[in-house]
């Protein structure tokens, strides 16, 4: 049994890096630590890379397909982790989730249609409705013990009239698992107020020992029948770049509708390494992944602990799944924009910016990427802290 090396540092600047070398666009400095997008500054599986490799004897990269392999590992992956026993015709592959809601959003709604979503939440989730001219609905999740948690009141008035909610299960930002009793209600409500949901599970994988994932589809026959799920190896196993997801659609109809947009338009034809890394990934990916959420736990564990006795009065949400931090800093009393600058230009810290999750609620708050090397996470606390002692 091989142990991975997660410590492991690797430069990543030049490999033409969303999360390394667009920080000047984004930040205006490209000098900082770059602890923003989600993806883990760690060598993605040797194995993936292996059966790449290994594709790549072969002299032609020419159009391809999601064979009946493919789709296999992913059979054999939903049933062994999340109950989902089905068959290869309810699942799609999808070039990236990002662009499976944007499928979605175009298959099940018209340009003033109404979208919810729970905030703070993944910024896409935000922009794309927006983007559509759909009408974006917030509920707004509340923290207790820690945890996000959902007013399924304020959430029964926004679905009223919607038709999708956008939900991140496990979610984004704060890692909440989202339990079984939860996905129930918001599927009883779903179904009263005839919403379709769109359950995106890129996070599951990484659900952390002691909680589990419920698949949104696994929770009730309403929810399997109002619902498009999608899951992806991208997080997972650190292979986004492959832009490698598949949609798991039970119900007949709502996959004619998503089916023949997607396939109608062609939008969904994939790429060789997209099939050949994910199947890679689930086949052989097991072993490296309890080995990486004992890695990231150890890392979550660090980062909070460090950050609950060097700074007090910040609220730190400690993920139940991945490997994303909220932080909250109101308490310090600082302006958001001062700590912004503060942590760009004196930290050199690339962290997200909390008002992107939601708008100005979220002043104050800014998430950490801490899938890193224990070095680096240290590096970035130190970093945080030298500008708010
Ligand atoms: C909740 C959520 N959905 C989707 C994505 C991105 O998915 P993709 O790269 O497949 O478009 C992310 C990435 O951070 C995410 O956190």
């Amino acid at each position: 049994m091989s142990t991975y090396d997660f410590e492991k540092e690797l430069e990543r600047r030049g490999t033409a890096c969303v999360k390394h070398d667009l920080l000047e666009p984004n930040f205006g400095a490209s000098d900082l630590l770059p602890m923003w997008v989600a993806d883990m500054d760690i060598a993605s599986p040797d194995f993936v890379l292996d059966d790449l490799r290994k594709r790549l004897e072969h002299p032609v990269l020419g159009y391809t397909f999601g064979s009946a392999s493919y789709y296999d590992a992913i059979l054999q992956w939903l049933e062994k982790h999340y109950a989902i026993r089905t068959q290869r015709e309810t699942l799609h592959f999808i070039p990236g989730i990002v662009a499976g809601i944007a499928f979605c959003l175009q298959s099940f709604t018209r340009e003033g249609d109404a979208v919810t979503v729970m905030t703070p939440v993944y910024p896409p989730f935000l922009s794309l409705p927006k983007h559509g001219h759909r009408e974006l609905r917030h509920s707004k999740l509340y923290i207790e013990n820690g945890r996000f948690h959902i007013d399924f009141a304020d959430l029964d008035r926004q679905l009223q009239g919607s038709k999708l909610l956008i939900l991140s299960n496990p979610h984004n930002p704060g890692g909440t698992v989202w339990t079984r009793e939860e996905l129930q209600q918001i599927a009883a409500l779903c179904a009263k107020h005839k919403v379709t949901v769109i359950s995106d599970e890129i996070h599951a994988d990484l659900t952390l020992p002691g909680y589990r994932h419920t698949s949104y589809a696994t929770v009730s026959d309403e929810a399997a029948a109002h619902s498009v799920t999608f899951m992806a190896p991208s997080k997972t196993f650190n292979i986004a770049g492959l832009a490698s997801s598949v949609a798991y659609v039970p119900n007949a109809s709502l996959r004619q509708t998503l089916y023949d947009y997607i396939d109608g338009y062609e939008l969904a034809n994939g790429n060789v390494f997209a099939y050949v890394g994910a199947e890679s990934a689930f086949r052989k990916g097991e072993e490296w992944l309890k080995q990486l959420l004992a890695f990231l736990q150890r890392n979550i564990d660090y980062a909070t602990e460090r950050l609950h006795k060097e700074l007090p009065e910040v609220r730190v949400i400690k993920p139940e799944a991945s490997f994303l931090l909220w932080m909250d800093f109101s308490a310090m009393g600082i302006p958001h924009e001062e700590l912004k600058e503060r942590f760009i230009h004196k930290a050199h810290i690339a962290l997200n910016d909390g008002t992107t999750f939601g708008g100005s609620d979220y002043e104050g708050c800014f998430r950490m990427n801490v899938g890193c090397p224990r070095r680096t996470l240290d590096d970035g606390l130190e970093r945080i802290f030298s500008v708010l002692r």
